[in-house]
């Protein structure tokens, strides 16, 4: 497992700017995308500008957290790195969709379709926990639960299984080079954000073991709402995706499980 000084060196080594990915061939392809292949972009593009929102103002309490030099530099270039996406996703956004009124309208109906189980998880518990984490930097328990939520369930299971499925979808149907290449990027940032988590939860546990409970609970107060924000937003609607209904939510869990096998906490 990497430590969080091998984790900043790999990101030196991974730099990439939002302001390079070359995006003059998607606004040809966004326009010329069918019906269900558009509302289905429309539906996740905007899900994952809602999430990404979160995810970089929500982060900072984090990096005040840090052990030592190395794990701040790490935390460092992951704050760097989530206000990067959301560059990217805004670069996206005006230059490619180009139309803020839809824009605006297909976000609001993403929060509406999303609902209570995405308010619960990026709402509530990420931004009670991190107002937490802000006030009580030194807190273990209070840095175990941030961790928890914002790495294994925010990133470790919902962005990878969002990634995953996208990612594929559009190299299949050969569809918006330009941000399969930015969000590609993105998923391998996020490889190197869950390997933290996974290497300071498992720290975290082999220091305390009293720790592993509070990351079972933690996850266990989640992932009902996990799997009810991966499970079609009304019927049919992973159709297009090429995907059984079922398949997102054991994509996700079988990626959290195998961390938390390595963490050494167990679900059941
Ligand atoms: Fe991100
Ligand atoms: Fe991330």
């Amino acid at each position: 497992m990497k430590t969080p000084q091998q984790l900043y060196e790999d990101w030196e080594h991974a730099h990439w700017a939002a302001r390079d990915i070359d995006l003059s061939r998607d606004p040809e392809h966004w326009s010329s995308m069918d019906e269900s292949e558009r509302n289905l972009l429309y539906f996740v593009l905007s899900s994952l500008m809602v999430a990404e929102e979160r995810i970089s103002t929500q982060f900072c309490g984090l990096v005040l957290s840090q052990d030592d030099e190395e794990e701040g530099s790490f935390l460092s270039t992951q704050l760097v790195d989530e206000n990067k996406h959301m560059q990217f996703y805004a670069r996206f956004q005006n230059e490619v969709v180009a139309d803020p009124a839809a824009i605006g309208a297909h976000v609001a109906r993403a929060r509406e379709v999303l609902g209570d189980p995405f308010r619960k998880v990026f709402d509530e518990a990420l931004v009670e926990a991190h107002d937490r984490l802000r006030r009580e930097p030194d807190n273990r328990e209070a840095k175990v639960d941030f961790v928890t939520i914002y790495h294994m369930i925010i990133e470790g299971t919902l962005g990878i299984t969002a990634s995953h499925f996208l990612l594929d979808f559009l190299e299949e149907r050969e569809l918006l080079p330009g941000f399969a290449d930015g969000y590609g990027r993105i998923a391998a940032d996020e490889q190197r954000h869950i390997a933290y988590g996974t290497w300071f939860l498992r720290e975290a546990v082999a220091e305390d073991p009293a720790m592993a409970e509070l990351v079972r609970a933690r996850l266990i107060d989640l992932l009902p709402a996990v799997a009810e924000s991966v499970s079609p937003p009304s019927e049919g609607a992973w159709d297009v995706l090429g995907v059984e209904d079922g398949e997102l939510g054991a994509y996700g869990l079988n990626a959290l499980t195998r961390r938390l096998n390595l963490i050494g906490v167990s679900l059941g």
